[in-house]
């Protein structure tokens, strides 16, 4: 089997929503202000019963379900997440348990906003090598326990959510066909948690507020569009497609502007990509995967096309992937 083909897909978001409306009553900003500089209305946000793991698990509930399989047909569970429930076990691990996946082997991959790509193409690696028939592969995050609620440079950015797909042995041209991924050396506090496993764990033993996310939010969107933009277009070549061959661009969702300054360097006009972050704000790993479910239930994704995914994120990570959609 030469291909990991994409055979189910699925997403949640928690019920609770923050517009910016509720932002104004929170931090000095405005709903103009986020609108124009992010493309953001309003976000949702992890309620008490929610945890990376419950929505991850209920995302890859409705993947399996569509694509047709059993909790006992999967071999492999990756799970990109940077906000585990706890630093051990694995989220992945509780993911398998909500499913009650038992051959599963489960493992979670830490790259930020780029955890799905790199996920994806983990998962499509034991698939193409034969390991594994059947991957489940999830992108779930709840970046808002990180955020400053006074700090407005990034409590207007971030939502919670999960999405996730299924991969199974194909014989016929599908799934991954390309991808590149990468990381900055020496960026690492662009985008970063100072606490907790730096220091003691003890609750009175962090420096204030190194409990919150710090970033440096002009320095990551450079860093970001170069980045997503390069990727993108070294993982085109490597297939041989040009611009033109792909129907869909699905990006990871931080920033509207950002999203218009990758389509503008690839040349690749904005009605082919995939834009929710006005009712999700970035919820980093799940961001594509989320995009990849309303991209299909809008009719926007059909057998044969190829698409082109591309996340960057706290690493500072990147990663870009040309996926053919169908079996
Ligand atoms: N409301 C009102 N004013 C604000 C707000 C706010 N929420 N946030 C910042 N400002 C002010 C600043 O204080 C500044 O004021 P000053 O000129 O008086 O100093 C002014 O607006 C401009 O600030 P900038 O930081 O230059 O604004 P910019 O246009 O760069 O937008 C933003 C800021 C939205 C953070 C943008 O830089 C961005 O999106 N960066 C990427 C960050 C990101 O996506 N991080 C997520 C994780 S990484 C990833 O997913 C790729």
């Amino acid at each position: 089997m030469a291909y990991a083909a994409i055979t189910g897909w699925g997403m949640y978001v928690p019920e609770r929503i923050l517009t910016n409306a509720d932002l104004e009553k929170m931090v000095d900003t405005s709903d103009e202000w986020i609108r124009t500089r992010t493309g953001i209305r309003e976000r949702h946000i992890a309620g008490p019963a929610d945890l990376s793991s419950t929505m991850g698990a209920t995302a890859a509930r409705q993947a399996i379900e569509r694509a047709g399989i059993a909790p006992d047909d999967i071999d492999l569970i990756v799970c990109g997440t940077s906000s585990p429930d706890s630093p051990m076990p694995s989220t992945a691990c509780l993911i398998q348990s909500h499913l009650d996946a038992t051959r599963a082997a489960p493992f979670d991959v830490q790259a930020v906003c780029s955890g799905f790509v790199y996920s994806l193409v983990i998962g499509t690696q034991f698939i193409l090598s034969g390991a594994a028939k059947t991957v489940v592969v999830v992108g779930t995050d709840m970046l808002t326990r990180y955020v400053d609620y006074t700090d407005r440079n990034t409590c207007i950015l971030f939502g919670d959510g999960a999405g996730a797909v299924v991969l199974q042995a194909s014989a016929q041209p599908s799934g991954v066909l390309a991808f590149q991924l990468g990381a900055l050396p020496g960026t690492s506090e662009m985008l970063h948690v100072p606490g907790v496993n730096s220091h003691p764990l003890a609750a009175d033993a962090l420096p204030p507020d190194a409990q919150y996310m710090k970033m440096e939010g002009r320095e990551v969107f450079k860093h970001a569009v170069r980045a997503m933009a390069e990727s993108s277009a070294e993982v085109l070549a490597k297939t041989g497609l040009s611009v033109e061959d792909i129907a869909l661009l699905i990006p990871h969702q931080a920033n509207l502007r950002m999203i218009e300054a990758v389509a503008k360097r690839l040349d690749m006009p904005m009605e082919r990509a995939i834009v929710n972050i006005d009712r999700y704000g970035n919820t980093s790993a799940a961001t594509i995967p989320i995009a990849i479910c309303e991209a299909f239930d809008a009719g926007r994704l059909h057998d044969g096309d190829n698409v082109l995914l591309t996340a960057c994120g706290g690493g500072l990570t990147w990663g870009s992937a040309v996926v053919k959609w169908g079996r």
